[in-house]
């Protein structure tokens, strides 16, 4: 492969990405993945052996320097709508601005912040949220779940026979945290502060949206006349957050049951689902459903990731 010349298919997929770029106005949460996945694709086309692996080194450096600019609260001190120079962000959080310029050189790379002008910046669209909502979840979601994982990920490998990825009981997880014989589950309820963080992620309704893929409000008319039937059973639905997102679409329930369910440890654990106007019902979604729909053919299913939504009034 000469890598001197420009490959005829990356031309083909520069075209290809340009047209998908004037094509898709406005731009929807699966519609910019899929142009990002584009993009991607044509940078992986075009680096070479030491690109690879200089784009590797900056992967590997961003994760340790997202942690510590989010944990010194540094997002939260660049404003929402303007600029902020190097000395005063330094001295916001009291630092020297010869070492937080460093932290920050590897964000710019990774368009978390962008500098219009030498040691002034500003949030980008893609980073906003982090100094502002999400901020507080970055460093555990990243210390707690991927890198305790990803750390003991070859030495899994190493000790484990191929078949044991497949037993909930042997998972890479289970290995990582010392905790063989338990399923993920079971050591996400069993430590607080590993379960605040997972719920907490699945609480980010903007980055999964739950409202919006199904007209929850129209179903109205049908769940008021029969509302001994629940509106929507959520089946796996953790601590119930597409169910209060439904509900305030809807402005309640129409009425009927809000039915949530998910493992006993997880409804009745260290900390016990509590929501108004929802039913908390301990099931595994292994065993039958126990509620019933009465007329199977009407109702609906939307199942997203691991979500279950079963809506069974008709
Ligand atoms: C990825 S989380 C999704 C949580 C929720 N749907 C949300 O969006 O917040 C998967 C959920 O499935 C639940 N789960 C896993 N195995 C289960 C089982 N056998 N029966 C019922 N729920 C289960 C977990 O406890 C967890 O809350």
């Amino acid at each position: 492969m000469d890598s001197s010349v420009v490959d005829a298919d990356l031309i083909t997929a520069a075209e290809e990405l340009l047209a998908s770029l004037k094509s898709q106005q406005p731009l929807t949460h699966t519609s910019r993945a899929a142009l990002l996945h584009q993009v991607d694709k044509l940078r992986c086309g075009l680096q070479g052996p030491a690109e690879a692996m200089a784009f590797q080194r900056t992967l590997n450096i961003f994760t340790p320097a997202m942690n510590v600019l989010v944990e010194h609260r540094v997002f939260n001190h660049v404003p929402l709508n303007g600029t902020i120079g190097l000395n005063e962000l330094a001295s916001k959080i009291g630092w020297d601005p010869a070492v937080l310029v460093r932290f920050l050189n590897v964000v710019l790379l990774q368009g978390i912040l962008e500098e219009p002008e030498p040691r002034v910046y500003r949030h980008t669209r893609g980073a906003c949220h982090l100094g502002q909502r999400y901020c507080h979840l970055m460093p555990p979601i990243q210390g707690e779940v991927q890198l305790t994982i990803g750390n003991k990920i070859s030495d899994y490998l190493k000790t484990h026979a191929p078949e044991d990825v497949y037993d909930p009981l042997k998972s890479p997880v289970a290995y990582a945290r010392g905790a063989e014989g338990k399923t993920y589950y079971q050591i996400l309820e069993e430590n607080p502060a590993f379960s605040d963080v997972w719920h907490k992620g699945m609480a980010q309704t903007p980055l999964n949206p739950v409202v919006g893929m199904f007209p929850f409000r129209d179903m109205q008319q049908a769940v008021e006349a029969e509302p001994d039937r629940a509106f929507v059973v959520d089946v796996g639905g953790g601590r119930g957050n597409a169910l209060i997102d439904i509900m305030e679409e809807c402005g309640g329930g129409f009425g009927a049951p809000m039915v949530l369910q998910d493992l006993k440890e997880v409804l009745q654990g260290q900390d016990p689902v509590r929501i108004d106007g929802v039913q908390a019902m301990p099931h595994d979604f292994y065993n039958e459903q126990p509620v019933k729909s009465e007329s199977s053919a009407q109702s609906t299913l939307l199942q997203s990731n691991q979500n279950v939504l079963y809506q069974t009034g008709n």
